[in-house]
């Protein structure tokens, strides 16, 4: 609803007005040394960022805490390297190469748990930059798509900078902060950084077809980030009554929405709803969240949390890694040395399936990377790659080839498993490679 169509019979609207300033102006009260919150995924405030760097000669030592931003991260540049500190929890395209070059740090962490370093204290937050809706006629603004780590910065900032962008969706549930919470407001209407998902590969639609293979109906679906998770949605059209219980929503989820397979009627957790705790996508899916009382946004620290993953009914988590060892130990946040992503919510959600009743935790991915040059499943993970998914944990490992079951295995017997579902070019070399291993 546009300002002017709000009736100013509650005092917040006085008070709105009163904070409200020019970019420059807003984040004029950012100083040397402070220690930044900055709201991410679709929702990065860019307005706000743009300012803060043209301020850059005047700040030194500014931390930055982040997730994954869509969008530019001109902070994160070798000429503001004095000025900002960038420290991300999750590794975008936009700060890869500051991280990779040291310049900015990578903190590998649960994403059900970053909201508990800001509460506690552990990560100190001074000032938290939003890009929030319009007030509604209560005078309280939506986190809109991204309220994941937002709501425990907020709380704990000294000061709450805040974009009120007319383009922000409206989304419902734990999103809200009131305009007496903010303290300086910058009206801004752009659109959103969009995710295009890419037309799935032949791969990638094999890779698809397997998982859903493990997808039983009335399964509570949990997506990961990247391109496979697409190319499973496209696959569901003919299971019935799934529901969602995802920190994260696609597009691809809308489609099955509308198509009446997602009714969220089995779901033992929010049953009836889409549960979510951020949102990346085209504007189709802005769309669709605007508020939409079908889908309830909450805190990582709750949609995250194992404990409450676990109770879903059927719960399916589907994730996605860049290589997997023989062992099915899963690298997901490393190529080799190379800082790639990030935890995410990959272990949150495989533990949490894992424990669910009927409930299913897969790794799916291409067997192959560098256009079939490199084999994704090997005897040993690269030099320098971390394990994101331990051995113990996963359950099943997709590829285009078929579906290795893992949990309960030997080792030797995931070897197998394993081989028998990496590219056919290299099962003889992986094999090799495994005689080197006493037990294989
Ligand atoms: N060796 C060398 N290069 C590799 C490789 C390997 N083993 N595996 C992948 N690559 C390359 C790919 O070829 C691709 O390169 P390109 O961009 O030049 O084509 C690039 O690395 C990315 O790989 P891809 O498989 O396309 O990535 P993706 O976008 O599908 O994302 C993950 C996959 C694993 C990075 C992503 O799912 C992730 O970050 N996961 C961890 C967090 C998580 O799962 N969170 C869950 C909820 S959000």
């Amino acid at each position: 609803m546009p300002l002017s169509d709000v009736k100013p019979k509650v005092s917040w609207l006085q008070e709105y007005k009163s904070k409200v300033k020019t970019a420059e102006e807003a984040v004029s009260y950012i100083k040397s040394h402070d220690s930044i919150y900055v709201q991410s995924n679709a929702a990065a405030p860019q307005i706000l960022l743009d300012a803060m760097v043209k301020q850059a000669p005047e700040l030194r030592g500014v931390k930055i805490y982040q997730l994954m931003t869509l969008g530019k991260a001109d902070y994160a540049l070798v000429d503001y390297s004095e000025s900002f500190q960038v420290n991300s929890f999750f590794i975008g395209a936009n700060v890869r190469e500051a991280v990779n070059a040291g310049r900015a740090n990578y903190i590998p962490v649960f994403l059900s748990e970053i909201p508990r370093l800001f509460l506690s204290g552990e990560i100190p937050v001074d000032v938290c930059l939003l890009q929030v809706s319009p007030p509604d006629a209560h005078g309280f603004c939506s986190y809109g798509v991204s309220v994941d780590c937002t709501v425990a910065a907020r709380k704990k900032a000294r000061l709450v900078i805040a974009e009120v962008n007319k383009q922000m969706p409206r989304t419902l549930g734990r999103a809200f902060v009131h305009v007496s919470r903010l303290d300086h407001i910058v009206e801004t209407d752009h659109s959103l950084p969009e995710l295009i998902p890419a037309k799935p590969s032949d791969i990638e639609k094999a890779i698809g077809s397997n998982v859903a293979r493990l997808v039983d109906n009335e399964a509570t679906l949990q997506l990961g980030i990247g391109a496979i998770p697409n190319a499973v949605l496209a696959n569901l059209m003919d299971k019935t009554n799934l529901g969602v219980h995802s920190e994260m929503l696609s597009d691809g989820i809308v489609d099955l929405i509308e198509a009446g397979v997602i009714t969220n009627d089995a779901k033992t957790v929010m049953p009836g709803k889409v549960a979510v705790t951020f949102v990346m996508g085209t504007r189709r899916l802005y769309d669709f969240v605007d508020n939409n009382p079908l889908v309830e946004f909450q805190t990582s620290d709750y949609i995250n949390d194992p404990f409450v993953i676990s109770q879903n009914h059927k719960m399916t988590a589907i994730n996605s890694a860049l290589q997997v060892d023989i062992t099915g130990q899963v690298a997901a946040d490393t190529i080799g040395n190379m800082l790639y992503s990030g935890f995410g919510g990959q272990v949150d959600f495989i533990r949490g399936a894992a424990h669910a009743k009927n409930g299913k935790a897969i790794i799916a991915l291409p067997s192959t990377a560098k256009g079939g040059k490199i084999s994704r499943i090997s005897a040993m993970l690269s030099n320098g790659s971390g394990v994101v998914t331990s051995r113990a944990d996963v359950h099943f490992v997709v590829t285009e080839y078929g579906i290795a079951q893992l949990y309960g295995k030997t080792l030797k017997e995931r070897a197998r498993a394993l081989i028998s579902i990496a590219h056919p070019d290299f099962r003889s070399q992986i094999e090799q490679d495994c005689k080197k291993y006493s037990w294989y």
